[in-house]
């Protein structure tokens, strides 16, 4: 299990560098990645997210059979049609907000071993890799709200990670 880094982090808000070793240690970390993301219930974990500057991220749907890599990903193309849907991500826990993005994407990518492939998306997975994508240029979904919508979510963050701390402090003494 790796540390999930959260809102406030330095390095959420950094453009990650592109992957150039397709070694064992990039297999044995997307591993702990997958692992990661399915120990805390996401759909979706980016390197920054767990303190790794690095263009990667790793999506898991197990309803849809999805469990993929994608690592140097670009975003070649979306579609005009846009759409909502309430998002959370695992660096706001217990947090989520209507987002409207493109429905469908296009995505080129490498795998683990740096095999490139081709992927046309829709759905909840066109949906995550925009998400996951965002996170590698250092964005998070609550920077396409409103200024006043993302404020009030950086408070609810703010007020539930000190009520969490003082959850702790009670349980230790
Ligand atoms: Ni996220």
């Amino acid at each position: 299990m790796l540390d999930i880094y959260k809102l406030g982090d330095e390095i959420l808000g950094v453009r990650c560098t592109e992957v150039t070793d397709f070694d064992r240690p990039l297999e044995l970390l997307t591993e702990a990645m997958f692992e990661t993301m399915e120990e805390a219930e996401g759909i979706g974990l980016a390197a920054p997210q767990v303190g790794v500057d690095k263009r990667l991220f790793v999506i898991g749907i197990p309803a849809e059979g999805i469990r993929r890599v994608f690592v140097n990903p670009q975003i070649i193309e979306t579609s005009v049609e846009e759409g909502p849907y309430e998002e959370g991500c695992l660096s706001l826990p217990g947090l989520s907000h209507e987002v409207i993005r493109p429905l469908e994407v296009t995505v080129f990518a490498q795998d683990v071993h740096g095999k490139a492939f081709t992927l046309h998306a829709t759905g909840l997975l066109a949906r995550a890799i925009q998400h996951e994508y965002d996170h590698l240029d250092g964005k998070l979904y609550i920077d396409h709200l409103s200024p006043s919508e993302r404020k009030h979510m950086v408070e609810l963050f703010e007020r539930r990670q000190k009520n969490e701390r003082k959850g702790k402090s009670r349980r230790r003494g």
